[in-house]
């Protein structure tokens, strides 16, 4: 247990250096805007509301990982039907508002 919270410290410290390099969103409203990604995505252990359903892991993703995906699915070059759905109601500012609130969610965790 001590070893983790050493971990968790050191993290904390590392997100804090790095937080500007991802600091183009607004992760709050990015929290805001998740809810809805909540039903498939669930942040608290990662679980998943329908338990067949495989979905990947994104909450503390890399910044630009985020970016790059929920890009891809809104402009359509990544062709997921259930994803592109969501990409498609998204805006830029929304995307990096998303992926800044879930890059920040490893340190919290
Ligand atoms: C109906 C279920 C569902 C909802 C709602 C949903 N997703 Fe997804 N998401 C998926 C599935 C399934 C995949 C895997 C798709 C694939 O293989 O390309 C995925 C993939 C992703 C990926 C790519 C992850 C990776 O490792 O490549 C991101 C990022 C993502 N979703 C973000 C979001 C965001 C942000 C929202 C809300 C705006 C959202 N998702 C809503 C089911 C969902």
């Amino acid at each position: 247990m001590r070893q983790l919270n050493a971990m968790v410290l050191a993290l904390s410290a590392f997100a804090a250096a790095a937080a500007p390099a991802y600091a183009e969103g607004d992760p709050e409203r990015g929290e805001v805007l998740f809810y809805t990604c909540t039903g498939c995505h669930g942040i608290a252990g990662y679980a998943n509301t329908y338990p067949t359903y495989k979905v990947p892991k994104i909450g503390g993703q890399n910044y630009e990982y985020l970016v790059t995906a929920l890009t891809a699915y809104q402009s359509g070059t990544r062709a997921h039907p259930t994803m592109r759905a969501q990409g498609e109601s998204l805006s830029t500012q929304d995307i990096e508002d998303i992926a800044s609130f879930l890059a920040l969610e490893k340190k919290q965790n």
